[in-house]
């Protein structure tokens, strides 16, 4: 109930600009540099400065985790829905070699750029709403490490 419109009313307009709300969340990589090295799909990524800004890193963080984020968002009246598809998700991140600790990173990366996009509107229970939905995609995925 309270939750779900403080994240829906919060993502209103932060969803409409992924891609300058995923550049904020670029913090990931000052709190662990060491997850840049699994980026690793450019053989030319030999600094830190040119992992950042390749195309794949990039479009990770502007697109493809704003777009799982924003599809949470759209499904949390039914975010069972979305099992099957976090469940393959994690499956191929740990293929990628990810480990599932490195997700509490991009936590602390989304709470980062909730905080910097909101301002006052960042309040405990709304940051406590988003850690809780964040949660349970983060459980879902978790599962493909199991099988
Ligand atoms: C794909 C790394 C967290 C969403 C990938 C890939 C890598 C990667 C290396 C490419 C996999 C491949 O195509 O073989 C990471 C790292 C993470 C992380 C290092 C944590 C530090 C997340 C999170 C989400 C996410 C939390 C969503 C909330 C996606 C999506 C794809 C992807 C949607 C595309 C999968 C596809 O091609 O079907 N990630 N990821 N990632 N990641 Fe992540």
């Amino acid at each position: 109930g309270k939750d779900k419109g403080l994240i829906r009313g919060s993502w209103e307009s932060l969803g409409k600009n992924k891609v300058p709300h995923g550049v904020i969340m670029f913090s990931l990589f000052e709190l662990d540099p060491a997850l840049l090295s699994l980026f690793h799909y450019d053989a030319n990524c030999s600094s830190r400065q040119d992992c950042l800004a390749s195309p794949e890193f990039l479009d990770h963080v502007t697109k493809q985790v704003m777009l799982v984020i924003d599809a949470a968002v759209s499904h949390l009246d039914d975010l069972h829905s979305l099992e099957d598809f976090l469940v393959n998700l994690g499956r191929k991140h740990k293929a990628a070699g990810v480990s599932t600790q490195s997700f509490a990173a991009v936590g602390e990366s989304l709470l980062y750029m909730l905080q910097c996009s909101l301002g006052q509107a960042y309040t405990a229970p709304l940051r406590q709403a988003w850690l809780n939905m964040y949660s349970i995609v983060v459980a879902a995925m978790s599962r493909g490490w199991a099988e």
